[in-house]
Order: structure tokens, then C-alpha cells, then sequence
């Protein structure tokens, strides 16, 4: 079960009769157990009953795998002051962090961030190329696997997860979040952005939601439960007003207790 130890902005309305709580623009701190949380799982079925873990990368989904035009469908849809926020309200870097960035993409957040030191990791190797010709010794662009992390243990102060936890299965996050445990510095933070189901959802951000390409999104508690047992203190936040689209952002902000 998942405790919610302090409320520190309001308007959570716990809905009782259903068992779960929805959130809207709500600052919520979670202390992760050991055992599991009730969860409503929304995300897709195959015939057998089991979860499909693979996300959608054929026909028109192969499109945003190109640099560019991930690019241009993120600026077109509000991720220029999207990012501007996240890092301001939410990631809050400070100059000559060390910033690993999980899942980076084309590294669209550098732009962002102060001089830091960093390193952005990614399974298509076509968002590295891209963004190590966009910004060349300002980082350390990696292809890799989120769930086969080499890198040395306790060096970041920062790692950020952003958009990429809905692409993993379960069983991927879990052994995602454990690696990166051994990875942050004492005193360091992990901070995850993914789109969100929840109560009571606007129909729009639903179909937004099921055309994604990721096939992993999950219910807050769904999120939570990939740390339960980690000993990590957890912030939690929802964003529904980041992009120009209806959207919902689930956030934590996550810190060994
Ligand atoms: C929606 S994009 C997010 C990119 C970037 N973080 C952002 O916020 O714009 C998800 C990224 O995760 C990458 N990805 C998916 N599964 C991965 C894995 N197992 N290991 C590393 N990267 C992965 C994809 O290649 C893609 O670039």
C-alpha cells in the first residue's frame, strides 16, 4: 500500500467509494512500502490476458523515431515552454551538476539546463547521432538500454527520466529504477515525467493517450508501484496544463530515504 504522508497543494479529491485518488494539479508525497499498491491497470492486453510490453514503432509510429520530426511534433504541441517548466518547477539543476538524462531522445532538454556535466542515454542510436552533431562536447551521448546501464556507481546528482517510463514494461522499470539507484550520488534525485491515466480524465487527453506510442502509460499508482520496495521517498506531482494539447503529466520526484 502506498501511504500519502503530507499534502502540500491542495485540491485532491480522494474518491472513497472507488478506492483510489484522483489529482489535479496537486503536490503529493508518497512514502513507497514494501507491499503493492492498489492499482488500475489501463494499459493493453493481449489475447492471453498478458501485458504487451512492446511499444508501437511501425507505420505511421516509425515517423517519430526520426530526430527531426519528434522534434517538430514536441515544439508544435507546447514542449518549448513544457521543458522551460519542467526544469524550472520540477528538475531544478544547478551548474556543474553531473545530469545523466535515461531515455534521452535527441537531447532536446540540454538546451535547457545550465553548464552541466552530461551524459543522455538512448535506444535509437539516430536520436544520439543527432544530438551529439546538435551539441557536440556540451555532453556524453550514449546509444544504450535503459534496463543494461554501465556506468559507475554513486556519480550523478541528477538523473532524468523524461517520456520513457511508459515505453517500459514493468518488469523494465523496476530493474530500471533499482540500476539507477546504485548510479545517484548520496543526496540525489531522480525525476520522471510520463503521461498519466486517471479518474474522471478529459476524453480528448484519453485518445491522445491510447495513440501513443508507448503502450506502457500507467495510473499514479501504477507509476508508484515500480519503486515499492526500493526505500526511496517519493514527491509526486500531476501537470495538466504543460502542453498546448490536452494533456495529463505524472511527475516524481524520487530520493533515497
Ligand atoms: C518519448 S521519447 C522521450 C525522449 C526524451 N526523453 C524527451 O522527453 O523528449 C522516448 C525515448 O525513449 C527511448 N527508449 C525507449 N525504450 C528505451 C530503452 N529500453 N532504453 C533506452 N531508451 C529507450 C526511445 O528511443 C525514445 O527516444
Amino acid at each position: 500500500m502506498v501511504m500519502i504522508s503530507t499534502i502540500c497543494k491542495a485540491r485532491v479529491f480522494i474518491r472513497r467509494r472507488l478506492g483510489y485518488c484522483a489529482i489535479r494539479n496537486a503536490h503529493v508525497c508518497f512514502r513507497a512500502a514494501n507491499s503493492p499498491a492498489k492499482v488500475v491497470y489501463h494499459t493493453p492486453r493481449d489475447s492471453s490476458g498478458g501485458l504487451i510490453v512492446a511499444q508501437r514503432i511501425s507505420g505511421a509510429y516509425r515517423m517519430i523515431t526520426i530526430p527531426a520530426i519528434y522534434k517538430a511534433l514536441m515544439f508544435s504541441l507546447g514542449a518549448d515552454r513544457a521543458i522551460a517548466r519542467y526544469v524550472d518547477e520540477v528538475l531544478r539543476p544547478q551548474p556543474g551538476m553531473k545530469i545523466l538524462d535515461v531515455g534521452c531522445g535527441p537531447a532536446n532538454i540540454l538546451s535547457y539546463l545550465p553548464s552541466v556535466d552530461y551524459t543522455g542515454i538512448d535506444l535509437n542510436e539516430k536520436h544520439i547521432v543527432f544530438a551529439r552533431q546538435r551539441y557536440g562536447s556540451r555532453g556524453r551521448f550514449v546509444v544504450g538500454n535503459a534496463s543494461n546501464l554501465r556506468q559507475d556507481k554513486k556519480q550523478f546528482d541528477l538523473i532524468n527520466v523524461s517520456a520513457l517510463l511508459h515505453h517500459l514494461a514493468d518488469s523494465d522499470a523496476a530493474s530500471l529504477f533499482n540500476a539507477l539507484k546504485e548510479l545517484l550520488k548520496p543526496g540525489g534525485r531522480i525525476v520522471t515525467i510520463d503521461n498519466v491515466w486517471l479518474p474522471k480524465q478529459r476524453f480528448a487527453v484519453k485518445l491522445v493517450n491510447k495513440m501513443d506510442s508507448g503502450i506502457n502509460i500507467r495510473t499514479p499508482e501504477g507509476y508508484l508501484k515500480l519503486l515499492n520496495g526500493l526505500g526511496f521517498e517519493i514527491q509526486a506531482r500531476i501537470f495538466n496544463d504543460l502542453l498546448r494539447i490536452p494533456y495529463d503529466h505524472f511527475v516524481m520526484v524520487v530520493r533515497n530515504a
